[in-house]
């Protein structure tokens, strides 16, 4: 039986960090609402140079050192993306150029804050049909570029960064990798979270118009909170595991209320669920395995333990993971 082993991850956040108080001198907000209704204190912006691509490649070669992989083993990139520099080619191939991989395939993936579950749901799969033995999965989003920071309701809430994790297959008994994945969508619901806008759109100058993020945040924390839960219930179930088999709660980081929500239905102790929306803000993609790289490089994560994964976003879509480490 093939499975696929979490070898390592990797993250990359960019140099500019924004307070709180820098975003209270655009819009009608305060430090205190911020921190209160969402648990955030800063996000990081990228600037200048930085892209989705170029904080792809920086997550993807650190999470490889971690997994110790060359450029040899990546059979297979899968970028989740909602913010990609270019139409095409996709990040993910400007990855593997960037990385020195020179075979193998890529694309990108489309699924708003649940594309990190959805690319490694993917990539699962195909890990297990044998179509890779290794595939690097990574989750970068430059969200500053797509926000009205005329709209205090969300220009707050978000951050930019790249995450990544190597997955390796192995054969064996089964005890260690992807154990399940869960994935779902409601497309009836696309018009509380989307970017209007389109490719091709151009402003009155000709200049491209990439859209701006658009959401009802009410009902979409309304939607988080019952998603979610069933989303988790669906992966024990699927095991036949029960709330105290979960060592680590590594959740998608949009509001630090749905988080804390989550952590005390599952029963778990507040320290075993990875916390970095704080700090990060909403990275969108790129959360889940920016907060998977931080938890396994500083040893809280070890080898052997179980992390439950969870996500949504936009579409709406969400999804599940659980993965012994
Ligand atoms: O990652 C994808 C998934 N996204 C999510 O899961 C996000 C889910 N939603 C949320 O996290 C929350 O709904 C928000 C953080 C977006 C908003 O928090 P809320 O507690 O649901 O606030 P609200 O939208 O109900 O607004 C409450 C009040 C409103 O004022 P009135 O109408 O009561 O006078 C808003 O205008 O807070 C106001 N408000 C703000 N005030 C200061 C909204 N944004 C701000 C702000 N600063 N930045």
């Amino acid at each position: 039986m093939i499975r696929s082993v979490l070898a390592g991850a990797g993250g990359y956040l960019p140099g500019r960090v924004v307070s709180n108080d820098e975003m209270a001198a655009l819009v009608d907000t305060s430090d205190a609402w911020i921190r209160e209704r969402t648990g955030i204190h800063q996000r990081y912006r990228a600037e200048g140079e930085e892209t989705t691509t170029s904080m792809a490649v920086i997550a993807g070669r650190r999470a490889l050192e971690m997994a110790g992989a060359t450029a040899a083993e990546v059979d297979l990139i899968i970028v989740a993306t909602s913010t990609p520099d270019q139409a095409f080619p996709s990040v993910a191939v400007r990855v593997q150029a960037g990385l020195g991989v020179d075979h193998g395939f890529g694309f990108d993936v489309s699924a708003a804050c649940a594309g990190f579950v959805y690319a490694l749901s993917i990539a699962d799969e195909m890990i297990r049909a044998g179509r890779a033995r290794g595939a690097l999965i990574i989750g970068s989003e430059v969200f500053s570029r797509i926000l009205d920071y005329g709209d205090r309701g969300t220009c707050v809430l978000f951050g930019d960064g790249a995450g990544a994790v190597f997955l390796r297959a192995a054969e064996g008994d089964g005890a260690q990798g992807v154990l399940s994945t869960h994935l779902h969508a409601q497309g009836s619901l696309g018009d509380i979270l989307y970017v209007d806008g389109a490719v091709g759109v151009t402003d009155a100058a000709g200049a491209p118009m990439p859209g701006k993020l658009r959401m009802h945040g009410r009902e979409v924390f309304r939607h988080a909170v019952q998603r979610l839960s069933e989303s988790v219930e669906e992966a024990l179930a699927a095991n036949g595991l029960a709330h105290d088999a979960v060592d680590w709660l590594v959740p998608h980081q949009a509001n630090i209320r749905i988080i804390e929500g989550m952590g005390r239905k599952l029963g778990l102790a507040p320290e075993r669920v990875v916390i970095t929306v704080d700090r990060h803000a909403n990275t969108s993609a790129a959360s889940i395995p920016l907060a998977l790289a931080e938890a396994m490089g500083d040893g809280r994560i070890q080898h052997g333990q179980l992390v439950l994964m969870e996500a949504l976003g936009g579409g709406l879509v969400w999804g599940s993971a659980l993965v012994r480490i």
